[in-house]
């Protein structure tokens, strides 16, 4: 098995999102690119010159090189709000809004608030690695709910209410799915949001 690597040049993508198995016992083979998400490979994704725009204005304004508030900037806090409130049968304030660098630090700070002694969380499987190894890290104990690949990978609810007792505090669904590549339906949010409530339990969603 090899990977030739002018290919890797021309996609641009790092190790683990490249295209597998080109060559097989020297033979090419079909192959998926697992990068699709990544803008700087498929120019589909190319972000909005307005963003771009303002990203380069507030770098020349020589404003903004000093320390931020750590949970993101007022205006920025602001605008998530009231484009997230459009969507929403309330309306959220600044103050709802944290920011991180990325989702990882998002999971960094959400484990370390929860992983009080003796709570336990929900996580699919398949699915995304980081969270057991960030409960591990904080003593935090995790339990797994299958995905249903029957059910285009929907959660497995019933697992879901066998599984949670008084010291779960939270479960993750990550929409788009992380692995399998599925997105679930609005009646499925809605069961879950459902089970959650009648759980007394918060739900993470990882929408990377
Ligand atoms: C489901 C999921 N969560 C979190 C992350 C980490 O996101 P970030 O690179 O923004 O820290 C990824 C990255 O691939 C992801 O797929």
């Amino acid at each position: 098995m090899g990977f030739p690597i002018e290919r890797r040049a021309e996609h641009g993508v790092g190790t683990h999102h490249k295209r597998h198995a080109l060559l097989l016992n020297g033979k090419s083979q079909p192959s998926r690119p697992l990068g699709h998400g990544y803008p700087s490979a498929f120019q589909c994704f190319r972000t909005a010159s307005v963003a771009e725009d303002a990203v380069a204005d507030a770098v020349r304004s020589a404003k903004f090189n000093g320390y931020a508030p750590t949970v993101g900037i007022l205006p920025a806090r602001r605008a998530i709000a009231e484009s997230l409130s459009q969507e929403l049968p309330y309306k959220l304030s600044a103050d709802n809004v944290y920011l991180t660098l990325g989702c990882a630090q998002a999971i960094e700070v959400i484990l370390a608030v929860l992983a009080r002694p003796n709570a336990n969380i929900l996580l699919s499987r398949p699915g995304y690695p980081y969270y057991e190894a960030r409960a591990a890290y904080s003593h935090l104990e995790f339990r797994h709910f299958d995905l249903l690949p029957e059910k285009g990978w929907e959660v497995d609810l019933d697992r879901v209410e066998a599984l949670a007792d008084e010291n779960t505090v939270v479960m993750v669904i990550v929409n788009p799915g992380n692995p399998c590549g599925n997105v679930f339906t609005y009646q499925h949010l809605k069961k879950v949001a459902e089970t959650a409530r009648k759980l007394g339990m918060l739900v993470i969603t990882d929408e990377v």
